[in-house]
């Protein structure tokens, strides 16, 4: 009999034993089935990324990482001249970072990149390359690092027994391991906390129904999944005392970009008075954009909504459709925003920057 395989014990984003490979979960064909893909080329990385098949920032930006030293490996192959080398290492970059255009952790990474290969200038291709890859790796550590510390501060916001509502995947599959909005509810799991976790299945692509509620399943969290339009009813009913979201970039002010809809549960959530959280590693959050007025927002393809999940159409031919794949959730209707080296309260503009000086000296 074949053992079940638990989601939890794959990565979702790994660099293969030759570094030749980056192999990822494909979410897009979860819950029914867990299958790995491995990624060799531009292209195929690119569109992994497009198509959701690797996805949630922080994936995001360590499959960007590991898909550029991929792509620096490959140029290094027909060039020994730096000059030469670095300028088909910017083309990989902008293509790559032309993948999606909210997650603030694509571009970040790319960047996190292309500073080690000017700081190593004058070096040899080799030893540029060898950088790269320790980079790479490295910021896939940080990420797990990272999520663990939101964890343990997540928790700290908790009680047992809470039940918690999130939005969207802001999990495991959304990054290395832990997840962000996640991280407290796995820590509270060992812990002995008994929460009880309310997913939305958030429209269109349904990461919470498919993705969330299979990682939490497989851990054996207490989980329940509600439409979109439920979560006005279960907090008005008492039954939610936290909602934990992740993001794709916080701005300077604290206005967060995240999963659309995410908007909509914190006006309820604040109406019913119940605390709003949001889930930021530090690699979200961007201090060069001043409000969320100045993100982003990506538009994706009308099909997510007429006609993705089922045989039929859900949709009529040819009627209009709005997809925007984001929303901002304005900073006034945020309790907090937990990232791994603090909790920021508001006014953001202040505490935010606190954080940030926080990580530079550290
Ligand atoms: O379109 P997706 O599935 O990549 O959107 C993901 C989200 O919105 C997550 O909530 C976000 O990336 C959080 S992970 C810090």
């Amino acid at each position: 009999m074949s053992e079940k395989i638990s989601i939890m014990d794959i990565d979702t984003v790994s660099l293969d034993d030759e570094n030749s490979q980056i192999v990822i979960i494909d979410q897009t064909l979860l819950p029914y089935e867990t299958k790995t893909i491995r990624l060799t080329s531009q292209k195929q990385i690119w569109e992994a990324i497009y198509k959701l098949q690797v996805r949630g920032a922080p994936a995001i930006g360590v499959c960007a990482g590991f898909g550029l030293y991929l792509a620096a490996k490959e140029i290094a192959a027909g060039t020994q001249d730096y000059d030469e080398f670095y300028e088909a290492f910017v083309k990989a970059k902008d293509y790559l970072d032309s993948s999606r255009p909210t997650a603030v952790n694509l571009s970040w990474a790319l960047n996190q990149l292309d500073r080690v290969v000017c700081a190593n200038k004058g070096k040899s291709v080799p030893e540029v390359l060898e950088a790269l890859h320790k980079e790479a790796m490295r910021i896939q550590e940080e990420d797990i690092r990272a999520c663990y510390k939101l964890g343990e501060y997540g928790l700290s916001l908790l009680k047992k027994g809470d039940g918690l509502l999130t939005h969207c995947n802001a999990g495991k599959l959304a990054a290395t391991r832990y997840g962000m909005a996640t991280a407290p509810m796995y820590l509270g799991q060992e812990k002995g906390y008994n929460f009880h976790v309310y997913c939305d299945e958030t429209r269109p692509v349904l990461q919470g129904a498919r993705l969330t509620a299979k990682e939490l399943m497989d851990s054996g969290i207490d989980t329940t999944v509600i439409c979109d339009n439920m979560s006005s009813s279960l907090m008005k009913e008492g039954k939610v005392q936290a909602v934990f979201v992740g993001c794709d970039r916080v701005a300077a002010n604290g206005d967060t970009a995240n999963k659309i809809g995410t908007s909509g549960v914190a006006i309820i959530a604040k109406h019913y008075g119940v605390p709003m959280y949001i889930m930021a590693p530090t690699s979200t959050i961007d201090m060069n954009t001043a409000t969320g007025a100045d993100i982003k927002i990506e538009q994706r393809a009308a099909e997510e909504v007429t006609e993705m999940w089922y045989e039929k159409r859900m949709a009529p031919e040819g009627v209009k459709v709005y997809n925007p794949s984001f929303d901002v959730t304005d900073n006034s209707l945020i309790t907090a925003i937990v990232t791994e080296y603090g909790i920021a309260r508001p006014p953001f503009t202040e505490s935010l920057k606190k954080i940030m000086e926080i990580k530079a000296e550290a």
